[in-house]
Parts: structure tokens; C-alpha cells; sequence
């Protein structure tokens, strides 16, 4: 019996044949802070690149975290997302490439501050990300928005541009506080802005096994939430933090570390699911049966 491979990988000829699929878009967001996203914006980002999917990460923070984690240097760039948003520049103009494979970046710094302010009462202001990603987001299998921990335009910005949010639960005793609010708001988005939206999953971070809390908050959450739960949980691990004052993702960092484990799982499960979803849709253009 041949086996059916079924590889969703951006305009790359296969031995097998060629596929081609939709990007997908993905919203990491939370209004909490301190709760992972960020972490996980970069280290899911470099893992899904690391399994030679292209990659575009979109920091739309104005701490620009995500950007100095991935050795951007914020502070000296002449175009940044905050440009891009006020109409300022491209997005090409904006977009670098990351010394990391696969990996580019709309990078932000604290500019992005004033951004919230300047669009306020610009017509379609919710778009303005969505308008510049639409042009590009068939060059890329994964998109990665990093959103700032409030509900603001930014957000709404990052979710109108979205397929899907991922929202980081750090195992702590409030975890599951303001998760009704940002629930709340993704279905706002999508009655209004973006009918596609879905809620990706959640995905349990700084789990720390030693504990009896970080057990007692995943089940609990378990038993709360009806929404799709990643199996990946992502241990407390020091390496993680330690990683991005030296620019470098975890799998770079610290390959064999359990945050590498742990996100290079996550970034497996992200990329079965899109792909299981992508079979479902009929997204694939052409499936081969791989020889053996
Ligand atoms: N799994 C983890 N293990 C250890 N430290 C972590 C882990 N995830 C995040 N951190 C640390 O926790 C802090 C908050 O994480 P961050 O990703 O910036 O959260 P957010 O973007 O939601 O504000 C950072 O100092 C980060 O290095
Ligand atoms: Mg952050």
C-alpha cells in the first residue's frame, strides 16, 4: 500500500509533487500580561521555520519584545510597523529578514505607542493591518501576530487580519480571569469585522510540574473551557527566559532544553491541525502518493 503524504509547504517541488495551501494566520493574544505571548510568538515562530515552513512574524506590540527575542535591534530601524500603520511606509519596506532560515519580521519599538491615538477617527482603521498582510500572505505557510496585552486597536488590528487567535494561559491560580472579556471580544471581531475568525485553542504556558498548582490549574481549565486545548504544555523552563537577551529563539538558544522540546511540539501540533483543517476544506490542490 502507498502511504498518502500529505505536506503543506509553500511553493517548494516535492520529489512527490507540488502543493500549495493558504497561509494561515495566527493571532497570539491575551490582555493579560506576563502570560506568554510573546514567548510564544518567537519560539513558535522559529519552530515552525526550523520545519522549513516560511514564516512571517508580525509584532504588533509597542514593547517590541518580540522583535529585539528574534536580534532585531528595535531602536535603530528607520521603518517599523508603526510607519507601516500610519501609512508611512510599505510593508516591504518594513519587513526584515531575520538571521534565523524562513524567518522574516514586521518589526515594532515603542513608536507603536502613539499609533492607538493617530488612528483615531481614521476611516477603516480596523483594516489597516489586514489591507497590507492580504498582498503578501500567500508568500508565507505560518503568520504570527504578537498582540500587546490590552484590547485595543492594535489588537482588533491584529484580529481583523487573523484566522485564528491563540491565546497563552500561563498555569497560575487567576488563569482563567479575563478569558470570558477576550472571548467576548473575538466574537465581537468576528460578528463585525472578520465572520472567519476562530479561536485556535489555548495553549498552557509555565507549567511547572513540581508544583500541585500548575496540575490543579490545567484541569480546572480543562473542565471550564469548551474551546480546543493544545496537548503541548509548556513547562516553566529558565532557558526560555534567558534566551531573548541574547536574540536567539529556544531552539537556537538551548536546543535540547524542555522549552525547545516544548515549543518544537507545539509548532508539530500547529502545523497537523492547519494541515488536517486544510484536507477537510479541500484546500489541497494535489495530494501524491509518495513511492515506495
Ligand atoms: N515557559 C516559560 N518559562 C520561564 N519563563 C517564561 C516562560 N514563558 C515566559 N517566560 C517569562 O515570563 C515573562 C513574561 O513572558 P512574555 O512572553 O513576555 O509574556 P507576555 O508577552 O504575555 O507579556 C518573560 O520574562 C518571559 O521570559
Ligand atoms: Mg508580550
Amino acid at each position: 500500500m502507498p502511504c498518502v503524504s500529505l505536506v503543506k509547504t509553500k511553493g517548494k517541488d516535492l520529489d512527490f509533487g507540488r502543493v500549495e495551501f493558504m497561509g494561515r494566520i495566527i493571532a497570539i493574544a491575551n490582555q493579560k500580561g506576563g502570560v506568554g505571548k510573546t514567548t510564544t510568538a518567537i519560539n513558535l515562530s522559529a519552530c515552525l521555520a526550523e520545519k522549513n515552513k516560511k514564516v512571517l512574524t508580525i509584532d504588533i506590540d509597542p514593547q517590541g519584545n518580540t522583535s529585539s527575542g528574534l536580534g532585531i535591534e528595535k531602536n535603530k530601524l528607520e521603518n517599523t510597523i508603526y510607519q507601516m500603520v500610519i501609512g508611512e511606509c510599505s510593508l516591504e519596506e518594513c519587513k526584515i529578514h531575520t538571521p534565523i532560515k524562513n524567518l522574516d519580521i514586521l518589526p515594532s519599538n515603542v513608536n507603536l505607542a502613539g499609533a492607538e491615538i493617530e488612528l483615531i477617527g481614521v476611516k477603516d482603521r480596523e483594516y489597516i493591518l489586514k489591507k497590507h498582510v492580504e498582498q503578501i500572505r500567500d508568500d508565507y505557510d505560518f503568520i504570527i501576530i504578537d498582540c500587546p496585552p490590552s484590547l485595543n486597536t492594535l489588537t482588533v488590528n491584529a484580529m481583523t487580519t487573523a484566522d485564528t487567535v491563540l491565546v497563552p494561559i500561563q498555569c497560575e491560580f487567576y488563569a482563567l480571569e479575563g478569558l470570558t472579556q477576550l472571548i467576548h471580544t473575538i466574537n465581537l471581531v468576528k460578528q463585525r469585522l472578520n465572520p472567519n475568525l476562530e479561536l485556535e485553542g489555548v495553549v498552557f504556558t509555565m507549567f511547572d510540574a513540581r508544583t500541585n498548582l500548575s496540575l490543579q490549574v490545567v484541569e480546572n481549565v480543562k473542565n471550564n473551557l469548551k474551546q480546543n486545548i493544545y496537548k503541548t504544555i509548556i513547562p516553566r523552563n529558565v532557558r526560555l527566559a534567558e534566551a531573548p537577551s541574547h536574540g536567539l529563539p529556544i531552539n537556537l538558544y538551548d536546543p535540547k532544553s524542555a522549552g525547545a522540546d516544548g515549543y518544537r511540539q507545539l509548532a508539530m501540533e500547529v502545523i497537523d491541525k492547519d494541515e488536517s483543517e486544510a484536507y477537510a476544506k479541500n484546500e489541497v490542490a494535489e495530494i501524491k502518493y509518495r513511492k515506495k
